[in-house]
């Protein structure tokens, strides 16, 4: 496989590195504060814990609140928390598309670009190629059309630099899968509008337009002969690419910045859908669970951010177990803990006190510590908050950072859990009966070992030694590009 990446690619939140977790390491490491200061943490922990939990009988109330929501949304659009979004994908990738496809992958604070050559049966994935570009900040909060106008542009530079092994028959106009990754009313295979932003956007004039659209407009502004021939959200792409490995795959879960799962659903199971049936008789319902709310386990540190946030009462399944928020729900556990312990000294560190500055990748990093003193955690706090720590303050630091990823992967799996058991109820042995795999993608799945275990621990608890057997959790990295424009090609206008 090919890689360009443009020079202002950037990696994974998780992979990069910034010049902050490059700086030095504190010289001093040595106690600053007493025990005893350390030790009137402990009940602002114990709390927390308490708060957090996720015994069994929660993880079944929440599961089941998530099965009550999800029977609402699939009766009528505005029926509950959860959207239960028509993805108009009923026909799923075969092994047999051939051709030259495009897709772009619009979800974060990157966007990506994508080109592959698909040979059918026999040779599949001739060649692909990408680049990922960082959205500049502004952009997030800019206007509609400057974003979609740096993103055309981004893909006509791609376009431009097709050749080798890709190969667009004379005459024909390039296809795209647009994977756009916030919710949206679907209309169509190829059309949708945009019910809100999530993730820390808030671009102007986009909600309410159909952002097909938007996308093609500004490819005509940058003269770009591209046709969008399937918007699918991130979810539907992974599972669309990892179905055309694996027949057996049957729900799709993205744990990265943001959280969401899709999964395939019978149509006459849908009461919502009218028109006509999908000739498979099933299609991909997009759960949009990150607005889930009914019965989480919050706290007020939770409770906090979210009235802080851009979207107060919005996305909070979404706050609780995404990549996003791990990181700053903990800040504001331990800006109590400076503010009512002085755990980090006699005032409450003043870069501690900036929103995110703590990130999630950063927690990650501190429960990897197993060294006697925990030096990382010391070099962390230090270069994130500028303070000296002790090995007591910074094991009470681990220690909160494992109640919230605790928290956040057994809800996750709760909710992996009963989209299965939904799925099963209503066509028995379908889905318990045999392997049943669930492909799963972003950082936070990749990259925070605990929170997998906490996830995976929690499947297996609710479901059970014997049937937790079938149920396979697959990483299925990136496959979202790839699923767009495989769903591109089943779609295409000159059929495949
Ligand atoms: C969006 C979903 C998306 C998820 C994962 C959420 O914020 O609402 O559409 O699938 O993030 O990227």
């Amino acid at each position: 496989m090919s890689v360009t990446a443009s020079p202002a690619a950037v990696r994974s939140i998780y992979s990069s590195r910034s010049a902050r977790d490059r700086a030095p390491r504190p010289r001093v490491v040595m106690t600053v504060r007493s025990s005893s200061t350390t030790l009137s943490a402990v009940p602002i922990l114990t709390k927390l814990q308490r708060d957090c939990a996720t015994p069994l009988p929660v993880l079944r109330h929440v599961a089941d609140a998530m099965a009550a929501d999800m029977r609402a949304g699939l009766e009528a659009d505005g029926g509950s928390d959860l959207k239960m979004i028509l993805s108009y994908v009923d026909a799923l990738p075969t092994g047999n598309e051939k051709g030259l496809f495009y897709a772009l992958d619009l979800g974060g604070t990157n966007f990506r670009v994508l080109r592959v050559q698909l040979g059918g049966k026999d040779e599949r994935v001739v060649a692909t190629e990408f680049e990922q570009v960082s959205i500049p900040h502004e952009l997030m909060f800019g206007t509609s059309e400057e974003l979609f106008d740096f993103i055309a542009s981004g893909l006509a530079n791609f376009a431009q630099k097709e050749g080798g092994k890709f190969n667009l028959p004379q005459g024909r106009t390039r296809e795209l899968g647009f994977t756009f990754s916030f919710p949206v009313k679907q209309t169509s295979i190829d059309s949708g509008i945009l019910i809100k932003w999530t993730k820390g956007f808030a671009v102007s004039g986009t909600a309410g337009k159909d952002v097909v659209v938007c996308l093609n407009e500004a490819m005509k502004r940058q003269e770009l002969n591209m046709r969008v021939s399937a918007l699918v959200n991130d979810t539907v792409g992974t599972l669309a690419g990892a179905r055309y490995w694996d027949d057996d795959v049957m729900v799709a879960v993205i744990l990265g910045t943001g959280t969401n799962a899709c999964y395939v659903e019978r149509v006459d199971a849908i009461p919502k859908l009218h028109g006509p049936n999908s000739t498979s008789g099933r299609t991909i319902v997009n759960t949009e669970w990150g607005a889930f709310s009914s019965g989480l386990p919050l706290t007020e540190f939770d409770r906090e951010m979210d009235a802080e946030s851009i979207n107060p009462g919005e996305q909070i399944f979404e706050k609780t177990i995404s990549g996003m928020y791990l990181g700053e729900i903990v800040r504001r556990v331990l800006i109590r803990m400076a503010e009512d312990t002085r755990l980090f000294g006699d005032s409450v560190p003043e870069k501690l006190q900036m929103p995110f500055s703590l990130r999630t990748p950063d927690i990650c990093a501190m429960q990897q510590d197993c060294s006697r003193d925990f030096e990382i955690v010391g070099s962390i706090l230090y270069n994130v908050a500028g303070v000296n720590s002790n090995s007591s303050a910074r094991k009470i630091v681990i220690d909160v950072c494992d109640a919230i990823a605790k928290r956040g992967g057994r809800l996750a799996g709760a909710g992996i859990v009963r989209i299965l058991q939904k799925m099963e109820e209503d066509s028995k042995g379908t889905v318990f009966g045999k392997r049943t795999v669930v492909a799963m993608d972003g950082g936070l799945y990749e990259h925070y070992p605990q929170y997998r275990r906490y996830l995976q621990d929690a499947v297996t608890e609710l479901l059970g030694p014997e049937i937790s057997k079938n149920i396979v959790i697959e990483h299925s990295k990136d496959g979202s590009g790839i699923g767009a424009a495989l769903l591109a090609a089943t779609n295409s206008m000159y059929g495949h």
